[in-house]
C-alpha cells in the first residue's frame, strides 16, 4: 500500500453538515431512512479518516431542533439508527481512542435515547485521539437563546455584572463550551448555507462546500476538503 502524504496545517476542530442523506436515497428509488442508514457508514469512514488524518474534534450535525418536524417514522428512524450504533460502534471507537460527546439539549429525547447517550459518553470517556461531538436536538439559535436566558438569570440573581459580559463569557455558556471554533466547516449535499449549525462559533471559519452528497462522502472527499483548507489564508479580521 502506498503510504498517503500527510497535509500541512490540519484543522484542529471540523465541522460537518451532513446533508443529502434522502436525495441520495430518492436517487435509489429507496424511502429516505435507507439514506440515513448509508449516512451512519459515511459517519464511520469519516471518523476513521478523521483519526488518520490527526483532527482532534469531529463536530456532526447529527439532527437539529427543526428536524423534530421531520416525518415521525424518518424521526424514529434517525433516533434508532443513533440507539443501534451506539451498541454496534463502541468497541471499534473506544479501539480508536474516540471520544464520543453529545452537544445540544436532551430534555426533547425519550428515556431510552438519553440513556443510550449516557452509555455512549461514559464508554467512550477515555478516548484522547478524537474528540467527536454529535449535535442533537442542536440548533444555533436555539444555543444562543438558552444562553442568552443562562445569563439573563446570573444578572438578575447579583452572580455577576452586566460589565462582565465579554465575547469570551458567552461562548464559555454555550453548548460548545468545552470545545474550540471550528477552523473547518464542510457542507456536503450541494447547498450552501450554514442551516442554524454553529452560527457563534463560525465567525473565523473556513467554509468548504461540495456536491457530494453524504452517504457518498468518504476518506477522499474529506482530504480533499483538508487540501482545500491547508490553501486558505486565515487572517481573523486582521492584515497579513
Ligand atoms: C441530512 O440529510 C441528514 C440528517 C438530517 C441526519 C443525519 C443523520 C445521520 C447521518 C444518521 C444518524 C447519525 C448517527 C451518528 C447515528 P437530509 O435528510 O436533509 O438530505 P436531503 O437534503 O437530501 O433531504
Amino acid at each position: 500500500m502506498t503510504q498517503e502524504k500527510s497535509i500541512q496545517n490540519i484543522p484542529t476542530l471540523v465541522a460537518i453538515i451532513m446533508d443529502g442523506n434522502g436525495r441520495w436515497a430518492k436517487m435509489r428509488g429507496k424511502a429516505r431512512p435507507e439514506g440515513h442508514i448509508a449516512g451512519v457508514e459515511s459517519v464511520r469512514k469519516v471518523i476513521k479518516a478523521a483519526v488518520a488524518e490527526g483532527i482532534k474534534f469531529l463536530t456532526l450535525y447529527t439532527f437539529s431542533t427543526e428536524n423534530w418536524g421531520r416525518p415521525q417514522e424518518e424521526v424514529d428512524a434517525i433516533m434508532e439508527l443513533f440507539c443501534r450504533s451506539v451498541i454496534a460502534e463502541t468497541p471499534e471507537l473506544k479501539k480508536e481512542g474516540v471520544r464520543i460527546r453529545i452537544m445540544g439539549d436532551r430534555i426533547a429525547f425519550s428515556k431510552k435515547v438519553n440513556a443510550y447517550i449516557d452509555r455512549i459518553e461514559s464508554d467512550t470517556a477515555e478516548g484522547e485521539a478524537l474528540t467527536v461531538v454529535l449535535a442533537m436536538n442542536y440548533s444555533s439559535r436555539y444555543e444562543l437563546t438558552a444562553t442568552t436566558k443562562d445569563i439573563a438569570r446570573m444578572v438578575a440573581d447579583g452572580t455577576i455584572k452586566v460589565e462582565e459580559i465579554t465575547s469570551e463569557f458567552i461562548s464559555q455558556h454555550l453548548y460548545s463550551k468545552d470545545y474550540p471554533d471550528p477552523d473547518l466547516i464542510i457542507r456536503s449535499g450541494g447547498e450552501y448555507r450554514l442551516s442554524n449549525f454553529l452560527m457563534w462559533q463560525a465567525a473565523y471559519s473556513e467554509l468548504y462546500f461540495t456536491p457530494t452528497l453524504w452517504p457518498d462522502f468518504d476518506k477522499e472527499s474529506l482530504r480533499e476538503a483538508l487540501e482545500a483548507y491547508a490553501g486558505r489564508q486565515r487572517r481573523f479580521g486582521l492584515v497579513k
